[in-house]
């Protein structure tokens, strides 16, 4: 749709709607009403701005994912004619509903059902959830073919990437380069980063996210996260996808041909680009964020990243050796030490160090005994690994 020209109207549903990028999501929306109509809204807890949203919208249907809050968000919806629902299965069939176009911004794991219902009914996702993919993605690629429906990537790197990638030179492309801001503690000593607080780990120098993908970024298991979604969604091997720290987060990543030629998408580090870029997908649309000044920029500088003081990406890329596997423990595990460690249950280096045992344990008890990857597969695994990380998250936090 190029939205410029065609005043057509697009029903989109925004899940994850209260977070930081449903928030922007509804903040690009909310600037052209004339063109959009919103079907669902989700949240987790946060009945205050979701019923806000909705009002705000006119949204056809309100959901939140805690059954505990169905009451609450029934009172303060009374009389606006959004219908109200609640609970785990509502979250997933709010992705079933008729908008051809979803944002799926839940975090984490609990992103993915409504995920593949949008995807069998065939419509347009703009995917910013990233632990969906990095756990089910084969399955998830498959439902997206299979449904006829459009990925379109919305993380930075990855829709910068989709803006570089030229459809008619696919097998040209040499790799892929997904660029890290090597987050808040890129200088800091392995000892300094022993004694890092939350606060200090949610601090992100250039971005303003949510807390699970802040300390991801601290960790760089957000790019070990990446690296294990830029092999699902562009299908290249590990090898061919390298990451490079750029921490001025100005080239938000690059691909390289086989001629030599490196095509880079810049911007700010705002999310309404990427977002705004999928919202009008395959068109473009006028978007709010605040523009480069090439004259006052100065310069922009790339270093290796260290897997010494970030040992999550060197996780993350033997993670590969079996994609199906690996990523989904990996990926639970750190959902778990990650909200372990926002609690001062266990230190900083702790969360890389459970995410490692909790790999090798399960890996080692299980790995040769599955051959189905079905749904099934994925959600047991996904359990035992979470329960294995509560363990040592427990065991650790009894030790401090
Ligand atoms: N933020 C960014 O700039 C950015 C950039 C690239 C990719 N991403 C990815 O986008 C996703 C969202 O990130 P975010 O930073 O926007 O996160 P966030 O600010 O923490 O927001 C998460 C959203 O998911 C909802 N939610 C949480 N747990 C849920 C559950 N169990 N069931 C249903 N809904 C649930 C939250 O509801 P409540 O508000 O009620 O808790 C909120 O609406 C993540 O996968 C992240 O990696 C984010």
């Amino acid at each position: 749709m190029a939205m410029n020209a065609d005043k057509a109207v697009r029903r989109v549903s925004v899940l994850g709607s209260t977070g930081s990028v449903g928030r922007n999501t509804l903040d690009l929306l909310l600037r052209d009403p004339g063109h959009f109509e919103v079907e669902s809204l989700t949240a987790n807890r946060n009945v205050e701005l979701l019923a806000h949203q909705a009002r705000q919208t006119r949204a056809k249907c309100a959901v939140v994912a805690d059954p505990a809050a169905y009451k609450r968000l029934q009172h303060a919806l009374s009389g606006s004619g959004t219908e109200v629902a609640a609970g785990p299965d509502a979250i997933a069939e709010a992705g079933a509903r008729s908008a051809e176009w979803v944002m799926a911004a839940i975090v984490g794991f609990a992103g993915l059902p409504p995920i593949l219902k949008a995807a069998a009914r065939g419509a347009t996702i703009a995917l910013a959830n990233k632990e969906a993919l990095v756990c089910a993605g084969s399955l998830l690629m498959d439902a997206v073919k299979r449904g006829g429906a459009t990925l379109l990537p919305v993380d930075s790197e990855h829709n910068a990437i989709f803006q570089c990638l030229e459809e008619r030179n696919r097998d040209q492309v040499e790799r892929l380069v997904l660029t890290a801001s090597g987050g808040p503690f890129r200088t800091w000593s392995t000892e300094a980063m022993a004694t890092a607080t939350p606060p200090q780990a949610l601090k992100h120098p250039n971005w303003d996210m949510g807390a699970k993908i802040s300390i991801d970024s601290a960790t760089m298991m957000n790019k070990g996260l990446e690296l294990i979604e830029a092999y699902h969604l562009f299908g290249l091997p590990g090898e061919r996808i390298e990451i490079v720290v750029h921490p001025q987060s100005v080239i938000h990543s690059m691909v390289a041909y086989t001629d030599g030629s490196v095509l880079a998408q810049l911007g700010t580090p705002d999310m309404r680009t990427p977002i705004a870029h999928a919202l009008a997908w395959p068109g473009r649309m006028p978007g709010p964020s605040p523009r480069l000044d090439f004259r006052t920029l100065g310069a922009l500088t790339f270093e290796p990243p260290d897997e010494r003081r970030f040992p999550a990406l060197k996780l993350a890329r033997q993670a590969l050796v079996d994609v199906s596997f690996y990523p989904v423990i990996m990926n639970a595990s750190n959902e778990i030490a990650v909200e372990s460690y926002l609690k001062y249950k266990i230190s900083f280096p702790e969360i890389a160090q459970i995410v490692e045992n909790v790999l090798e344990l399960i890996g080692m008890r299980r790995k040769f005994n599955d051959n189905t990857r079905d749904i099934e597969f994925v959600v047991d695994l996904d359990t035992e690994a979470r329960r294995e990380a509560r363990r040592l998250c427990e065991s650790r936090a009894i030790n401090h």
